[in-house]
């Protein structure tokens, strides 16, 4: 576990602009939405023949995913290379990590290679807050999930998700389902509805998946989903977390699915034009039924497809305020 500072004197430059995208929680209404409008434009560009624009060309992004990952390591991989970035992916299974390498380590050796951007995945909570106050002036820091604290991408691609299916959101009833207190993605994606101005955030969850104090972020709690679930616009699942859990958390996984599973017929409490997320990997039978899953509501797909044009925002937001600060500082020299 790192220290935590306030995030935005470190992710932002002094003209306000992102220059690390390390947590949705402090940005501003107009940033959020930028990045969402900044997205939009890349959702277009990727239904052209030509996928690829230059924002990145002669920048090079290091993948260091200290955790397994599928969704987010690709689509990082994907969005860096049609901005046309080189791409280095490091396999920490197979890197200097495994012999006892250190992070900061690791983290000054890429340096030393000229890298201009780390996407980081750390089981750690606040690790990449930590590698963006310690790394190399103008290299840029991009969160992809540290440890319980943030999962700032992933719940920029929900956002983005809601927007393209409802338009605004200040009408709308949000239900986050699950695993709340292991969950990276639920504090993200809280600080970032409640920042454009969802009417309700509701969490679901037995009261041992939730963390002391969270109604202090601003969601209304219930432990009852027959409840929870009346009328929602939107559903947000969650995953289990088992890697993260230290003890009994849950009676079985059965019992989880009978109170807790998303099934067609808890479904049918929400909205009639609700819509299902899931950030991914999903266990199904376990937190969602199949049919649910894979049925007309589920945006869980459209979600990973989004994750690209977010992922290319981000980076190409945080490479542009890096370089504004870069010729800020030349200037007054
Ligand atoms: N949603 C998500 O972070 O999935 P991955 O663990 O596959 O990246």
């Amino acid at each position: 576990m790192f220290e935590q500072q306030d995030p935005n004197l470190i992710q932002l430059n002094s003209a306000g602009q992102l220059k690390h995208f390390l947590t949705t929680e402090g940005l501003s209404r107009e940033m959020l939405t930028e990045i969402l409008d900044t997205a939009d434009s890349f959702v277009d560009m990727s239904a052209q023949q030509v996928k690829k624009v230059p924002l990145l060309r002669g920048k090079t992004v290091v993948n260091l995913f200290f955790e397994a990952s599928t969704r987010t390591a690709s689509t990082f991989e994907l969005a860096a290379k049609r901005l046309s970035a080189d791409v280095l992916n490091l396999n920490i299974k197979t890197s200097s990590t495994s012999k006892g390498e250190t992070l900061k380590d690791t983290l000054m050796t890429m340096e030393a290679m000229h890298s201009d951007m780390f996407v980081v995945r750390h089981s750690d909570s606040g690790a990449a807050h930590y590698i963006a106050s310690n790394v190399t002036p103008h290299v840029a820091v991009i969160n992809a999930g540290d440890g319980r604290h943030a999962h700032p991408t992933q719940a920029m691609l929900d956002m983005l998700t809601i927007r393209q299916h409802k338009g605004a959101f200040e009408p709308l009833t949000v239900a986050i389902v699950g695993d709340i207190l292991h969950s990276r993605v639920a504090r993200s994606q809280i600080h970032a509805l409640r920042t454009l101005g969802a009417k309700e955030i509701r969490v679901i969850a037995p009261t041992t998946l939730l963390p002391r104090h969270i109604e202090a972020l601003g969601v209304t709690v219930y432990t009852d989903m027959l409840q929870g679930l009346k009328d929602v616009d939107v559903v947000m699942m969650l995953r289990l977390q088992k890697e993260r859990m230290q003890s009994a958390l849950l009676p079985s996984e059965s019992e989880f699915y009978n109170l807790y599973g998303l099934t067609e017929e808890k479904l049918k409490l929400t909205h009639p034009d609700s819509i299902v997320m899931h950030p991914g990997p999903i266990n199904r039978g376990v937190e969602i039924e199949t049919s649910v899953a894979d049925g007309p509501k589920s945006m869980i797909l459209k979600q990973v497809t989004n994750g690209i044009a977010v992922r290319m925002a981000v980076m190409s937001m945080a490479m542009g305020g890096q370089m504004t600060e870069h010729q800020a500082e030349r200037g007054s020299e």
